[in-house]
């Protein structure tokens, strides 16, 4: 096992097979009101430099349904917004706790930290990779449909941390991947090129349609991601006609289904009839990274 959970990319299909099996049987615990303690005693911290709902909530409550304790730190209020290394937070952050979870901006950092950190540390989003989000929603399709890795995936919208991680996804799990970017706001050219190197099905378009034609699997995010809110405008200009609706989703298969991350700018990337609509499985996706979050820091932490 790896130490850290940072890319998807470090890790085998294999090894992220046994957090899906893991994760089921942690849901099914739960639901059931069955006991299952694997992080008893132990400590999450957990660094926020961005906002969060999900990611937040749902690795406290984890570790609280684990047997363990999760403490929120956001950068503000920690000596490492005050400029204290990252390489000496780490360090002593390690020493305290028993995993780390991180949401910042940079990557780099993310690396930086867990390289100095003894405790496994946790991607919980950077400008780069949403490694936690994909498991979820790769949970969530294998819920709804028969062999999720043999089924036609499609990205529209932006190239960001999302788009990034379904590039590694579609490289680890093997199914096909349409991505459906605006000129100009690409994927990530390094990930796209160890991708495709590593024999990934991509297909890149700058029609949404082309990409949705058909697809089991439609996916979106915001235009402007964190830290991007000040091209809000200049955005939405670039990115008229990638925007799921009725329409989009009557090119997909008839039984496809939609996902989106959350939040959610409803009627801008995706409309609110299609989230609130039949093929939407966006909510049972959110309550997933509960579920596959638990069984990503019981694969790293349990002693
Ligand atoms: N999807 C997601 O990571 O949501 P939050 O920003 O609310 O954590
Ligand atoms: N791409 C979005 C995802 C939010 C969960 C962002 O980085 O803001």
């Amino acid at each position: 096992m790896m130490k850290d959970f940072l890319c998807l990319s470090d890790w085998s299909l294999a090894d992220l097979e046994k957090m899906f099996a893991l994760a089921k049987e942690l849901k099914a615990k739960q639901k059931a009101g069955e006991a299952h303690k694997l992080l008893e005693g132990q400590t999450l911290g957990m660094l926020f430099e961005k906002s969060s709902t999900r990611t937040r909530v749902s690795f406290e409550v984890g570790m609280f349904q684990l047997g363990g304790h999760a403490l929120f730190l956001s950068s503000g209020n920690t000596q490492m917004g005050r400029g204290e290394p990252i390489k000496d937070t780490a360090r002593v952050m390690g020493r305290y706790c028993d995993g780390i979870m991180i949401r910042t901006y940079s990557q780099a950092a993310v690396e930086e930290f867990a390289e100095y950190c003894d405790a496994p540390v946790i991607n919980g989003l950077t400008d780069m990779y949403h490694p936690c989000q994909i498991m979820a929603d790769l949970m969530t399709v294998q819920e709804h449909k028969e062999d999720y890795r043999n089924l036609k995936y499609c990205w529209i919208g932006d190239g960001n941390n999302m788009a990034n991680s379904w590039i590694n996804a579609a490289a680890i799990f093997g199914f096909e991947l349409r991505v459906a970017t605006p000129k100009g706001y690409e994927a990530d050219a390094a990930v796209i090129a160890r991708a495709e190197k590593a024999g990934a099905k991509l297909i890149f378009t700058n029609d949404p349609k082309e990409a949705a034609a058909g697809a089991d699997v439609l996916n979106t995010d915001v235009w402007a991601s964190m830290g991007q809110e000040e091209e809000q405008a200049e955005r939405e200009k670039a990115f008229v006609g990638f925007q799921i609706n009725s329409e989009l989703v009557k090119m997909a298969a008839a039984d496809c289904v939609v996902m989106h991350c959350l939040p959610a700018h409803r009627d801008e990337e995706i409309t609110d009839e299609v989230i609130e609509g039949p093929n939407s499985i966006i909510f049972d996706e959110a309550e997933n990274r509960l579920h596959v979050q638990k069984a990503i820091m019981a694969s790293l932490m349990a002693k």
